[in-house]
């Protein structure tokens, strides 16, 4: 059965051209049994006629705060009741309205007082989804939890070509789909080593060399693992609250994390190295500290071990590794290169110098990569779901027998 039949989903319809392939999403959702409430904003209704929605959805369609045909104060009976609100389209008006939470008509009303789930189906002009403006408010809604079904690149109103066409009508559905199905992962059963955060050389005692790495994005690998059901032990160099259900082992150093992963790696069936490594460290840290009046040091480096691919030259059969690629330019064909060297089963790779990606952002958009190519591109989200959709990718690839 369809994780969304039964389900009351609100569709939301804003204006934009591509209001006409909302039709085709809610005659899917009702095909797949779910009780469809959609509500239109005013200007939806200048592209598709509400007649339209209200012969194919579940119910005639909502669109005033003020004369609903069910009676006063619609929007917080249409939030309440809500399984799922799915925004689609969703024009860079309804994000800034959302972001910013304000409520001008009844969709917004209706998105700011549910605690269901929100699928927001972003679709504009290229400019208008480069904007700024529109880039921070998405990413504000990506950190708060709410589903993000990109947009593509195609043709777009009057003909020019770009990013920010409406997700196809499948995918929209199959996403809304997954965030109802409480079972996207199932990890019970398997265990999981991650690692997380940034590790520090010391210098002297007082100073070290280190990275950005917050550890955020390991943490969450760590969490939904956890809430998968898999046993999961986390490495960490970052002094965050303990994911409930997981071993926390803290380390500092490259060395250290390099320790703690040998005497686990044995035994796991998967390891996610999310943990920015230091690559170098200096030769023989100082053990008083280093005074200014003694002159400008000469701080001699060397090598740390490269943990991922030992842990990949060590590799036993059915153990899965997940290796990350931070990268500034050519993020394919260093992730990849990353892949061969390191023995890796997937490299999650990430342009770290992008909007809102990366070191201590609570999003994150990257590429799945795996022998034979890229098999995934996860647009910005949340770095929970990031972890969710890489750990799904993860599971899929595991053969029966492992
Ligand atoms: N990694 C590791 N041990 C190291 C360095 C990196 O295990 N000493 C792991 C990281 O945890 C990550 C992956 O290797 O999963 C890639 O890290 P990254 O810093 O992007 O790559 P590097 O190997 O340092 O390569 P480069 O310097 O060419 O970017």
């Amino acid at each position: 059965m369809s994780s969304v039949s039964g389900k009351r989903i609100v569709l939301g319809v804003s204006g934009g051209i591509s209001a006409y392939k909302a039709i085709e999403v809610c005659r899917r959702l009702v095909d797949a049994g779910a009780h469809v409430v959609p509500i239109m904003t005013d200007s939806a209704q200048k592209f598709v006629g509400a007649n339209t929605f209200s012969a194919l959805a579940s119910e005639p369609v909502h669109a005033s705060l003020f004369d609903d045909w069910q009676g006063p104060i619609p929007h917080t009976r249409l939030g309440q009741e809500a399984d799922l609100i799915v925004v689609c389209p969703a024009t860079a008006r309804v994000i800034g309205s959302y972001a910013a939470g304000i409520s001008d008509d009844l969709l917004t009303n209706t998105l700011i007082a549910t605690r269901a789930p929100v699928v927001v189906c972003p679709a504009m002009h290229t400019e208008m989804w480069e904007h700024p403006a529109v880039e921070a408010n998405m990413a504000t809604l990506a950190a708060r939890g709410v589903h993000i079904v990109a947009p593509e690149e195609g043709r777009l109103a009057g003909g020019d070509i770009g990013k920010g066409r409406l997700a196809a009508p499948s995918t929209v559905v199959a996403s809304v789909q997954e965030v109802l199905d409480p079972h996207t992962v199932d990890m019970r059963g398997l265990s999981v080593m991650v690692t997380a955060g940034g590790t520090r050389e010391s210098l002297d005692p007082v100073r070290f060399i280190g990275n950005r790495s917050t550890g955020k994005q390991g943490y969450a690998f760590a969490e939904v693992a956890a809430r998968a059901g898999a046993d999961v032990e986390l490495i960490t160099t970052v002094d965050r609250p303990d994911p409930s259900g997981v071993r926390v082992t803290r380390v500092v150093t490259a060395a250290q994390m390099h320790e703690a992963c040998l005497a686990s790696a044995d035994s796991v069936d998967i390891v996610v190295m999310a943990a920015a490594v230091a690559d170098f460290r200096p030769t023989g840290a100082s053990e008083v500290k280093i005074k200014k009046g003694d002159g400008v040091p000469t701080i001699e480096l060397e090598r740390t071990v490269d943990i991922l691919a030992d842990l990949g030259s060590r590799k036993r059969r059915g153990q899965q590794l997940v290796g990350f690629a931070a990268e500034t330019n050519d993020l394919i064909a260093n992730g990849e290169r990353k892949l061969a060297k390191k023995n890796a089963d997937f490299i999650v790779a990430n342009d770290v110098s992008a909007p809102n990606t990366g070191f201590a952002h609570d999003t994150n958009a990257v590429t799945i990569l795996a022998p034979g190519g890229v098999r995934a591109s996860l647009a910005l989200a949340s770095k929970f779901e990031i972890a969710r959709a890489v750990l799904r990718t993860v599971v899929a690839a595991r053969t029966p027998s492992e």
